[in-house]
């Protein structure tokens, strides 16, 4: 075959649907419309668009060649950021038309309209392989197709229950109610069709926004191709330069938003189950928390608490006293969180107000034919907000006013909302009811459920935030949701939803909660023991230690599971359930400031160790990326829970390159301990005393009371006194542990921990720096404070870890203060105490002899 034929062959297989005519020699005929941001490519019976929104991402539009491209708008990606652009060199030459930017270079083949883009090293991030498929304009839908590299590996797609590395597997994307679901099922609640893709030393992104049932396959069916289809819905698609993960994580916030801060309170400990059926028995559980020394800030309230399951209401015989029972709990610094499911009792002429003024308003999806689509859910035939109108948001948070306001309930529940639907082996409503977008940004017309499902979810959780805003404006809004789409972080929390009790559920709740951080929800938990089936003793008890190191901690269970509270199973059981809870309290400003950090800039609390290490792990020291087990516990704790936490065998942990300390003992991890040194291209060699740039690997067999954390070395963490709620203030300096180590720093930032004063400067923030002299000495700089909120704090009790020489001396700017020898809740170190103030603290205490 002549050379050329061969090639137009060759990209035919590519495009079943394609465009390219085999034994045409010549380029079709094109146009090309370069703009100061943009470029616009028809040929091949396509148009093409890549529009440079900024230097580091690009937005990229395809359709049939109509000569127009679909409505530009979006659920997910904010107004701002798809107006925004940037000025780019456009390129053309005979082979091929595109831009550069400084992050990014553009190029599409004149000849098959196959896009690829690459990084300003040249490195192919994304390239095609042939033109997008599109369906014939009877069907609908497309196929993307690039070339999958050899070394790619893929992070993301939020709810996933498998390895945390997507690569040689696909996933549909398609909010489903999931009961027990199980390793490899899918899909499961949500539909975040972004992901981090790795290749040669770059992480870039990519998000896909369409809200149809769409699909990703990282390499499962062809093993050279990264594929992306969708049944129906634009081609927008979004492309993130890095180049390293924690930079895609921004970008990604920029276009579509960061989380939303959550109060303080949500950091602290949670406890919820299905089947706390009376007030007696939820104020016995507030009581036992508190006469247990179990902190606590919220209990939940399921479907119990309701009348008939009617969402907005309350059981008067059950729960006869129920605002009197939320002010009690709030008391003793409980808050009350209560579930508001969406479906509404098909309930005429029985005084439901929900029902009464949502029909009076026409506030729910159609059927086909016209009518309230009505279909079974807990509260039996029930009704579906239309929540794509921006009157039925409206509606609905309005429903929330005695709740939020008179009551004093501190955050909602929207559970089902995928929507679940009983008795339908679809496990939703029928593709065909119809929904009436009216949203400011879109052309208001009807939409069917087959578009609308997949936000269906985030925009119920929308719906109740911007209502509570509403109700409260200076009131963070607690509400978390089941189902959502990218974007839905901006409207708070989620959860894994119903897990089931068993070690593996407890594995891979990790890298599943790792996955949702990246997809920018980073406020998210698993239910602490597993919500479906009967726990263990010792699997509650593990449970309990690795949540304390995710963003949400909430116990919850299903109505027929055992009792899952801290003291289920006695007292060894709960007094290290206690110790972990504990752990968490002291650790609050930590964490607070980590929250904080992500709601600002869209990097995760709990990442992936190639999110704090991107240059080493996946070349110098390969780690185990299917698990996924050890994280990142923000950029200073790595949490090593066992890859099989059944079994008490012992397991490996692989530290990075650098110092490191045991998180419990304060104590530097020696060489001694560290087995073996993983070297360049993961040769194993052994460990050569001192030596910190590759990384160790270590053999651990934590009993059941442990839990292996360490801290990198460098870290300056800030941990407060014991209390047992976050309404509680903590007595006494805030402590700032220091780990001696490179390029030392901390910071802790503080605010009100409910308000939105913050945005009027009203916090506290301060960053600290450490350095060792060449004599040993150490000096801590506290930088100057930023912002004019008055944290409880008034000093700070500084312990330098990894040192202990009782005869050291300090001064803080100039003044001498005494030094002693702490023993702290994590280990010994010396311990200066200075006021909060800007200034310089030296500590002369030589390097203790090895
Ligand atoms: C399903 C939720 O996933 C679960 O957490 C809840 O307990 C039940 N619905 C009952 O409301």
């Amino acid at each position: 075959m002549h050379g050329q034929s061969r090639l137009l062959a060759l990209l035919a297989a590519f495009m079943p649907w394609g465009p390219v005519h085999a034994g045409s020699p010549q380029p079709p005929a094109s146009t090309v419309t370069h703009t100061q941001a943009s470029v616009e490519w028809q040929g091949n019976g396509l148009l093409l668009e890549v529009t440079a929104l900024r230097d580091d991402i690009v937005r990229i539009r395809i359709a049939p060649n109509s000569g127009h491209l679909p409505e530009d708008a979006s659920w997910a990606v904010l107004p701002t950021a798809r107006q925004a652009h940037v000025c780019a060199t456009p390129t053309d030459d005979a082979h091929a038309v595109g831009f550069a930017t400084r992050s990014l270079k553009i190029s599409i083949n004149r000849l098959t309209s196959a896009l690829s883009i690459t990084d300003d090293k040249g490195t192919p991030l994304l390239t095609d392989r042939g033109a997008p498929a599109l369906l014939p304009s009877d069907r609908h839908g497309f196929t993307l197709i690039k070339t999958l590299p050899d070394d790619g590996h893929f992070f993301g797609l939020g709810d996933k229950f498998g390895p945390l590395d997507r690569l040689g597997k696909s996933y549909a994307m398609w909010n489903t109610d999931s009961y027990g679901y199980r390793e490899g099922q899918d899909p499961l609640y949500k539909d975040i069709p972004f992901f981090i893709g790795y290749t040669h030393h770059a992480y870039y992104g990519v998000f896909v926004d369409n809200t149809w049932r769409t699909f990703f396959d990282f390499g499962h069916e062809d093993p050279s191709a990264l594929q992306i289809k969708a049944e129906d819905g634009p081609i927008d698609y979004y492309v993130m330069a890095g180049p390293d993960a924690k930079s895609v994580e921004q970008q990604y916030a920029w276009l579509t938003g960061p989380p939303a801060m959550q109060p303080e309170w949500m950091l602290g400990f949670q406890q919820s189950r299905w089947g706390y059926p009376t007030e007696t028995a939820l104020r016995d559980i507030g009581a036992h928390l508190r006469a247990d020394h179990v902190p606590t800030d919220a209990v939940w309230m399921d479907i119990d608490y309701q009348d008939r399951f009617r969402p907005f209401t309350v059981d008067p015989a059950t729960f006869a006293h129920f605002h009197q029972m939320i002010a009690d709990f709030a008391k003793t610094g409980i808050h009350t969180v209560a579930i508001t499911d969406l479906h509404i009792a098909d309930a005429p002429h029985q005084g439901y107000a929900p029902y009464d003024s949502g029909m009076a308003q026409d506030r729910f999806v159609k059927d086909a034919s016209g009518r309230p689509y009505i279909a079974p859910v807990w509260p039996g035939p029930s009704l579906f907000p239309d929540f794509t109108q921006a009157a039925t948001r409206a509606w609905w948070g309005q429903l929330y006013r005695h709740f939020a306001l008179e009551d004093g309930i501190a955050g909602f529940w929207n559970d089902m909302d995928e929507p679940a639907v009983f008795d339908t082996p679809t496990k939703t409503m029928p593709l065909n009811t119809v929904h009436r977008i009216d949203e400011p940004g879109f052309v208001p017309r009807t939409a069917s459920h087959r578009e609308i499902h997949n936000i269906y979810g985030m925009q119920n959780h929308r719906a109740t935030y911007e209502g509570l805003l509403a109700l409260k404006p200076d009131a963070r809004p607690v509400v978390m949701t089941r189902a959502s789409y990218a974007g839905g972080q901006r409207y708070g929390v989620t959860w894994t939803g119903d897990n089931a009790s068993t070690w593996n559920h407890l594995a891979l709740s990790v890298p599943m909660l790792e996955s949702l951080g990246l997809g920018g929800f980073t406020f998210s938990g698993a239910d602490i023991g597993g919500f479906a089936g009967v726990t263990s003793p010792d699997l509650l008890t593990r449970w309990y230690e690795i949540a304390m190191f995710t963003p949400i901690a909430r116990s919850h269970a299903d109505k027929d599971s055992g009792p899952q509270e801290p003291w289920a199973d006695g007292r060894m059981h709960e007094d290290i359930r206690r110790h972990f809870i504990e752990t968490r309290y002291r650790l609050l400003p930590y964490n607070y400031t980590l929250a904080e950090e992500a709601s600002r800039t869209g990097i995760p609390m709990m990442r992936p160790l190639f999110m704090e290490f991107p240059d080493t792990l996946i070349h110098k020291a390969p780690m185990d990326l299917a698990s996924g087990n050890e994280f990142m516990w923000g950029a200073a704790l790595l949490v090593a829970p066992s890859p099989a936490p059944e079994s008490p065998a012992p397991y490996r942990v692989t530290l990075p390159p650098g110092q490191w300390y045991d998180y419990w003992t304060g104590q530097p991890v020696t060489t001694a301990q560290a087995l073996v040194l993983k070297g360049a291209a993961g040769s194993i060699a052994r460990a050569e005393e001192g030596d910190t740039n590759t990384a160790h690997e270590l053999k651990v067999a934590p009993r059941l009371d442990q839990l292996p954390v360490y801290v990198r070395g460098g870290s300056i963490i800030p941990q407060q006194p014991l209390v047992q709620s976050t309404m509680q203030t903590p007595g006494g300096p805030l402590t700032l542990h220091v780990y001696p180590g490179g390029n030392c720093q901390g910071s802790v930032y503080a605010d009100d921990g409910q308000s939105f004063d913050f945005r009027k400067q009203a916090y506290n923030r301060v960053r600290f720096r450490c350095q060792i002299d060449q004599k040993g000495g150490l000096s801590l700089t506290v930088g100057p404070t930023e912002g004019t909120f008055q944290p409880w704090w008034h000093a700070y009790a500084v312990v330098i870890h990894g040192r202990n020489a009782p005869h050291a001396q300090a001064t803080f700017n100039g003044t001498t203060l005494p030094v002693s020898v702490a023993d702290t809740p994590i280990g010994h170190g010396l311990m200066v105490t200075i006021p909060a103030t800007e200034g310089s603290l030296q500590v002369n205490q030589p390097i203790p002899e090895k």
